[in-house]
This record gives C-alpha cells, sequence and structure tokens, in this order.
C-alpha cells in the first residue's frame, strides 16, 4: 500500500512521486490550502493539498485528526523559510495528488502530542491511542534496540534462552503468588512464577552451562512506580562460576547497553558491602549521585538527660544518625516541618535539626531547638566530628536502627533531588556481603533473598553464628534502583539442610515445596550461580521514564488492575463449577464484566 514510512521521505526523493500511510497528526488550512501532517511509526511527513486537484482537496478538507489515510504526492522542497532543522522530513513536503480516507476516526479523547497534560487513568484507558505518541512510540522502540542487543550479547556468550513453564509451583521470592486453579486436578492451584529461580537451577543440573531467557515473572504485591506484578526479567544462570565471573558478565552487557544506546560510559562498577551502604546511605540500594551520608553520632548522646536520644544511643538494636546538608540552613520552618512529616512516613516520631550559622562562635553560631538538651560541649563535638560548615543544616534521627536507615536514607535522597545535589547522571554500583538472614520482630530468622543462596562460609560456621553470616548474594543497584540481583546457589545437600533448618522450615515443608530441587540437587549438580536484571526498571532508567508503566506497552494501574479490558473480572458460574472453585462473599461492581 505504501512506497514508503512518512518519516523516510527526505530531500532525496525530490521531484519523486511517493505512496504512504498513516494517521492525520494535524490539519490546518492556510487560506485556500490545505496543510495535512500525517504520522507513522517512523515520524511525520507534511503534505500539501491544492484547490486545483479538486477531488483530492475535497477529500482534504474533510478528514479530521487520526483519519487513517492512504496519499500519494510528489515531493518537492519546502519554500524557503518554511522548513524544520528539528525534523528528518523538515526540509521537504509532499504535493498531495491522490489521497484515500481508509478510516475514520471518533475525536480522540486527548490530544496525541507532547504537550497536553493527560491523567493517567485516562491514558491508560485509551493505552492503544496512548501509544501512539511520540513518547510512548520512542520508548517501546528503546525497548525493543535493548532486548535485541542482549539476546545478541548472550548469544555471543553462549548463553542459551531455554523458556521455563507459567504454570508451575510456587517459587519462593518473597511476595505472593498468583494462583491458577487447575480443572483436571480440582482443589489444585498452579502458581505463576515470581521468577524462573527453581527451573533455572535444574537447568545447570542438566548440564545446559548458560541460561538466560527474557522472562515473564508475576508477583502479587503492592505497586509503585518501580513495581508491577506482572513484568519482565533478563533472567541468567550459568555453572562452574564464581561471583566475579557472572558479575563480570552482567556488568559488561550493562556497559554495552548503555554505550550502544545512550553513548555512555559506566566505566568500573565499585563493590561497595551491605554494612557500608547501610551505614553511610541507610540503604541497600544507595543512590550514589547524591553527596551526603549518615554518620553515627550516638557516642556523644547515651548519658544525656533528652530520652529520644539517649535511649537509641544505649540500645544496642537503636540508631542514632546525623544527616549534614550543605545549603540547608536556608530552609525555612514551614519546609523543616514538610521534611518532617515526610520522614513520619517511615516511622520516625520526628526530626531534630540544627542549622549552622556563624560556626566560628561555636554553640551561639548554631540554631536548634534541641542543643538545650545535647549540651553545648556535645554539640561541639558532633559538629567537630560532621565537619560542619556555615550554610548546613544538621538533620537527626534517633530510634531502632530499621527506622532511621529507612527514614534517613529516603530523606537523603528526597533532599539530595530539591536541592539539586546530583553530581553525576550515572551512579552504578554492586552492593555485596548482604547477610545471609534478617531477623523477623518475633526474633525468628528469613532468608534475605531465597533459601538457595549460598553462604561464604561452612555449614558448621553458619550453624554457629546464623545471624552474623553473610552471603554470596549480590545486587546491582543504579541512581539508588535496584537493577538486578542474584547469588552463588547452594549446590551441596548438608548445607541446603543447615538453612533450611535455620529457617525452621520443616522436612515435610520443604519436600512439599522444593521436593523437586532437592531431588535434583542430589544428581550431580554442579556449583552454578545466576542474576536476573528487571528490564522494565533499566528501560525506565535509560529513557528518563518517571515510572515502568511508561515503559510497558499495557501495564497495570496502581490498583493490579488493566483498565480497558476489565481484567481481573469475574468467572461465569459454570466455569466455577468446571474448576470446583466457589467464591466467598464476592461484591459484584457495576462495572464488573464475566471472564471471557
Ligand atoms: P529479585 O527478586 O531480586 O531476584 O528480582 C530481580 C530483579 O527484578 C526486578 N523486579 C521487579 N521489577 C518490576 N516489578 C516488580 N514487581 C519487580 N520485582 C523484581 C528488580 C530486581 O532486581 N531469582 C532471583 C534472581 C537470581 O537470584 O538470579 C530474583 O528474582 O529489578
Ligand atoms: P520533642 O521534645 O518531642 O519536642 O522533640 C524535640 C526535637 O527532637 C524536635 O525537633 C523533634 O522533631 C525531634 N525529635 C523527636 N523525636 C525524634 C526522633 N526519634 N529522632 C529525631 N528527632 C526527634
Amino acid at each position: 500500500m505504501r512506497s514508503h514510512y512518512c518519516g523516510e521521505i527526505t530531500e532525496t526523493l525530490i521531484d519523486e512521486n511517493v505512496t504512504f500511510c498513516g494517521w492525520i497528526h494535524r490539519r490546518r488550512d492556510h487560506g485556500g490550502v490545505i496543510f495535512l501532517d500525517v504520522r507513522d511509526r517512523e515520524g511525520l511527513v507534511q503534505t500539501v493539498f491544492d484547490p486545483d486537484t479538486v477531488e483530492a482537496f475535497e477529500i482534504a478538507n474533510s478528514v479530521r485528526s487520526e483519519f487513517v489515510v492512504q496519499i500519494t504526492g510528489r515531493v518537492r522542497a519546502r519554500p524557503a523559510g518554511s522548513e524544520n532543522d528539528g525534523m528528518t522530513t523538515g526540509q521537504i513536503e509532499v504535493l498531495g495528488k491522490e489521497i484515500k480516507i481508509l478510516n475514520k476516526a471518533k475525536t480522540p479523547p486527548f490530544p496525541l502530542d507532547d504537550y497536553s497534560p493527560v491523567g493517567e487513568d485516562v491514558r491508560l484507558n485509551y493505552r492503544y491511542m496512548d501509544l501512539r505518541r511520540d513518547e510512548m512510540q520512542h520508548n517501546l522502540r528503546f525497548r525493543h534496540k535493548v532486548t535485541t542487543q542482549i539476546r545478541n550479547i548472550l548469544d555471543q556468550q553462549g548463553f542459551l534462552d531455554i523458556e521455563t513453564p507459567i504454570l508451575t509451583r510456587a517459587t519462593p521470592e518473597g511476595a505472593r503468588d498468583y494462583l491458577v486453579p487447575s480443572r483436571t486436578h480440582q482443589g489444585s492451584f498452579f502458581a505463576l512464577p515470581q521468577s524462573p529461580q527453581l527451573f533455572k537451577q535444574l537447568l545447570m543440573v542438566s548440564g545446559f552451562d548458560r541460561y538466560y531467557q527474557i522472562a515473564k515473572c508475576f508477583r502479587d504485591e503492592d505497586l509503585r512506580a518501580d513495581r508491577q506484578p506482572e513484568f519482565t526479567q533478563i533472567d541468567m544462570e550459568a555453572s562452574f562460576i564464581e561471583e566475579k565471573d557472572i558479575m563480570g558478565a552482567a556488568e559488561s552487557m550493562l556497559k554495552a547497553i548503555f554505550e550502544e544506546q545512550l553513548n555512555v560510559e559506566l566505566g568500573e562498577l565499585p563493590h561497595m558491602p551491605y554494612s557500608e551502604a547501610m551505614s553511610k546511605y541507610g540503604s541497600d540500594k544507595p543512590d550514589l549521585r547524591i553527596p551526603m551520608e549518615l554518620v553515627d553520632v550516638a557516642e556523644f548522646l547515651q548519658d544525656i538527660e533528652f530520652k529520644v536520644f539517649a535511649g537509641p544511643a544505649k540500645d544496642p538494636k537503636g540508631r542514632v544518625a546525623a544527616l549534614k546538608v550543605p545549603g540547608g540552613a536556608e530552609l525555612s520552618r514551614k519546609q523543616i516541618d514538610e521534611y518532617t512529616k515526610y520522614v513520619s512516613i517511615y516511622g520516625a516520631k520526628g526530626l531534630a535539626w540544627i542549622k549552622v550559622n556563624e560556626i566560628e562562635n561555636g554553640v551561639n553560631g548554631l540554631q536548634s531547638p534541641i542543643i538545650k538538651f545535647i549540651g553545648d560541649d556535645n554539640t561541639m563535638k558532633i559538629m567537630d566530628k560532621l565537619g560542619a560548615q556555615n550554610g548546613d543544616i544538621i538533620f537527626f534521627g534517633a530510634d531502632k536502627e530499621k527506622i532511621v536507615n529507612e527514614a534517613l536514607g529516603a530523606l537523603r535522597v528526597k533532599l539530595g533531588l530539591d536541592l539539586n545535589m546530583l553530581t553525576t547522571e550515572w551512579a552504578p554500583l554492586w552492593v555485596v556481603d548482604f547477610p545471609m538472614f534478617e531477623e523477623l520482630d518475633d526474633g525468628a530468622l528469613t532468608a534475605i533473598h531465597h533459601p538457595f543462596t549460598a553462604p561464604s562460609c561452612s555449614p558448621e560456621e553458619l550453624k554457629a553464628d546464623p545471624a552474623n553470616a553473610l552471603s554470596r548474594a549480590y545486587d546491582l543497584v543504579l541512581n539508588g534502583c535496584e537493577l538486578g540481583g542474584g547469588s552463588i546457589r547452594i549446590h551441596d545437600q548438608e548445607m541446603q539442610k543447615t538453612v533450611f533448618e535455620i529457617l525452621n522450615i520443616s522436612e515435610e515443608e520443604q519436600r512439599e515445596k522444593f521436593g523437586f530441587l532437592l531431588d535434583a540437587l542430589q544428581f550431580g549438580a554442579p556449583p552454578h550461580g545466576g542474576l536476573a536484571f528487571g528490564l522494565d526498571r533499566i528501560i525506565m532508567l535509560m529513557t528518563g521514564a518517571s515510572s515502568i508503566r511508561d515503559v510497558m506497552a499495557f501495564p497495570k494501574t496502581t490498583t493490579a488492575a488493566r483498565p480497558f479490558t476489565n481484567a481481573p473480572g469475574f468467572a461465569n458460574p459454570v466455569q466455577l463449577a468446571e474448576l470446583g472453585v466457589s467464591v466467598v462473599e464476592a461484591e459484584p461492581k457495576a462495572d464488573a464484566k464475566d471472564a471471557e
């Protein structure tokens, strides 16, 4: 139907006849001459219809936004002064001779330019229209380019693309499962995979040596800007390797993508122990673009009267930390109140502060509601430890370690962004030496990653001091976002048994949940390990999108529903009877539709 894409018609075609198809982007009537900007996935081309071509002119005059047309015409240079250097087709226009309306369109629910602010609900309700917009076309194309490059790189490195099942058993990634009832085994359910974890390990037992998959994963968890219930991993696993091998392969792949697609050199990625990340940044995914660190100040506050500080300062599970913000003395009371409200989301009960106005005058040069509680001497020692300078504000957090880390960690990032403190555009790093286990509120231990993660010590050492054991896990973090993570796995029966014992997972539960993997490990499992990147997150960061929803064709809304398809929907009674499923207390919504 066409000789060229709209966006491909350039000066090289001047005086030639072309036929192209696309959507009417804009129609302008310039005193008897009709201009149509026609759009397809490659771009826009400007077309002019003169009244001399009577029939074509009439049709051109009748088309409206988003009509689908086929146009034939002659390419000519735009009149001097009307060129548009910002467009590939900006030097030419097409003098239209024939135009055919291939389809009409209703008035679009919103303008498809990038300038009109449109609510996300509306965009998602008409996603097929939203995807016509330049930004979304660019994002999805970019995603395609990245996945193509990834496939090429992994293929060159000998990774085999092998698919793993979607209807499967639960996988232990810590989120809730999506369940699918089985018709042939009534009362039983498949779980959708939270990741291909168990299967990729089986593939190593099978001797495939290097596996990868661009895999759909499903996790029934609360949504955020960087979290969807259905998302995509670049999933990798390899045998006879150590950390440096798989981390090296993953790192060089990431660097290659940045270089090829964005012309950005990421450089060598630093490795940071988990303990350092938590103590300096309050987070296991530190945003290293921001040049501020948390500093412990408990040593100066243990013996003071002020219980808010002295309590956590003396508590082995407490923390009192300070965050020095250069230039922050400018913050108003109102702004400080807003930041205090912000940290309360993370459980902080307050946000003490000291403004440094004239440090040369000692405590008299400071301004703060808490110096009277801390004492002059302690205050100056803290100023000294922090290297406080005029113009700084210092914020304090005192509470359980977890709360202080989360509150001041989040405050650090917020202030860094609010006060434009970013020192670089890209700050990637590896976080390593994670603890094996995390203590729950009731004192029980839970696996920080999954229970197949290998510890960096022997089973005996692990048993002796599980709470302090480190794992052979690693996360790749970019600009404060966890892009990927993985570990060397346990391939040894005894070690696996020890980990399950520590986690208090009974033999019965082990068999029930992972029996097939445990069996497989007995048949000659090679040492192996792997990693998975979140593809959506990589694309989000690389395109500068503010949410992974903007780099997925059909994302879910924040309530985990898919707008225009009305999913999830109610199942009809016949279907439910066939599945042996009955629904308790379903409250039909007015707009709910039966599932297809
Ligand atoms: P993990 O659970 O860390 O590891 O997941 C790997 C990466 O997947 C991305 N990710 C998500 N992206 C969007 N929405 C979500 N809900 C979501 N959850 C995770 C993140 C994350 O870093 N099997 C292990 C990997 C391994 O050990 O090899 C795993 O799934 O970018
Ligand atoms: P209060 O005595 O409760 O008025 O607190 C005095 C100052 O300490 C105020 O600036 C509070 O915001 C701050 N503050 C209270 N609790 C904490 C806490 N847990 N961590 C840090 N600052 C706090």
